[in-house]
């Protein structure tokens, strides 16, 4: 077995990983981050794509928003379509100038990656049989096995950033954790298509054949989902059966139609909320989708779990350089407060946006009175702005 030592072992290089282990770096607080799987497989997985200000901010303070900031498509406004118009929310009027950015999470995976492996700080890809040891002591440690080799990480706390399948969470005893979940009745089916976008901003349309999402990724790249059943059937979905029903999905009174192209990329998303209560045990600290998931609808996994980075480095520093534990012991309290309004947001948008097979006439009228009322009354359409380009940090 051989044997590393270090401060913080980071168990994931997803998002919340790696910009912990990089805000750590920042601070003189040393870290090991281990990784399940390949770099070549963490840079390419294609996920979500919108980025609030306050991680835009973010990544810009810390040093790495450069290429962001080149590539990024930022967008002041989305439009909402139901009822064969669509209605334009202005988020930068709205919100005092904010905006978002689209830039996908690969993209910024591959940016802390690559500031790390500058900064000559390791990241251990391809590590498999990881296994947590002593979080209830003062002498965790990090096992698995790295190029054929069995490991140890010794160290003074352990980030589990590995996701909701990963092992971090489960390592909590189920009588030490309460755990909130709500299974939706649908999924996403989602594509990458080679088509340039032909408008300028997202759209989420509310249909009577279920929801579909206009989105990008690049000035070549578009973005599409329609709702489905949870466990759809993909190979049900030729490349023209998701054209025609994307058409007929967003197809407004203008006629406009997304502009078709080669698809790249077909997937099935399931959508769940979840919450993890609490987000800490012992030495061991939960972050990102290991502690809480919330629907792709309001756009927000990422942003949380850059936000739990955050919160933690913060935390960590006041101990490391301070001597100081409240911040630590206060983890939980300090991102749960902040997600469960996040969660309480993704939630809404998710409901006003969806056909739920269970709904009867009287829902689906006052689904629409939502939408109507949210596209015409500026205090309601606030309240989605200031959501959808992030809840100051630290509320
Ligand atoms: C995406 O582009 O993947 C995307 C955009 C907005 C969402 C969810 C996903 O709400």
């Amino acid at each position: 077995m051989k044997t590393l030592t270090t401060q913080v072992a980071i168990l994931g290089a997803g998002p919340a990983g790696l910009m912990l282990a990089h805000l750590l770096h920042l601070a003189g607080i040393e870290s090991i981050v281990v990784e399940l799987r390949s770099r070549q497989y963490a840079e390419q997985r294609i996920r979500a794509g919108v980025l609030e200000q306050t991680t835009v901010d973010l990544m810009n303070d810390a040093g790495v928003g450069a290429r962001m900031t080149r590539e990024g498509l930022r967008h002041h406004g989305i439009e909402l379509g139901f009822r064969g118009e669509r209605h334009r929310i202005d988020l930068s009027d709205l919100t005092g100038g904010k905006c978002v950015t689209v830039y996908g999470q690969h993209e910024v995976v591959k940016d802390l990656i690559e500031c790390r492996l500058a900064d000559g700080q390791p990241i251990l890809f391809e590590s498999t049989e990881a296994a947590l040891k002593g979080v209830d002591t003062d002498h965790p440690s990090l096992q698995f096995i790295y190029r054929g080799e069995p490991h140890e990480v010794k160290c003074d706390y352990i980030a589990g950033c590995d996701g909701f399948h990963g092992i971090c969470r489960p390592a909590i005893p189920a009588s030490s954790i309460t755990l909130y979940d709500r299974e939706y009745p649908f999924g996403w089916l989602g594509i990458l298509a080679e088509a340039p976008p032909s408008r300028e901003e997202l759209i989420y349309q509310n249909s009577p054949r279920g929801f579909a999402l206009y989105s990008m990724r690049s000035p070549t790249v578009t973005r599409l989902y329609l709702q489905c059943e949870p466990q759809e059937d993909l190979s049900q979905w030729s490349d023209e059966r998701i054209w025609d029903e994307l058409n007929w999905r967003l197809t407004g009174a203008d006629g406009w139609t997304p502009t078709p192209g080669k698809i790249i990329q077909k997937g099935i998303t399931g959508m769940r909320s979840f919450v993890a209560h609490p987000m800490q045990y012992g030495r061991l600290f939960l972050l990102g989708d290991a502690a809480h998931i919330v629907p792709p609808t309001g756009a927000k996994g990422m942003n949380l779990a850059i936000a739990d980075a955050l919160v933690l480095s913060q935390a960590l520093t006041g101990f490391y350089i301070r001597n100081k534990t409240e911040a630590l012991a206060a983890y939980t309290a300090g991102c749960l407060s902040r997600v469960w309004k996040v969660q309480r947001f993704s939630w809404w948008m998710t409901s006003m946006l969806h056909n739920f097979a269970d709904d009867n006439p009287f829902d689906r009228q006052r689904q629409i009175a939502e939408l109507a009322y949210v596209t015409t009354s500026r205090a309601a359409a606030t309240t989605l702005a200031e959501n959808y380009v992030g809840l100051p940090l630290m509320t």
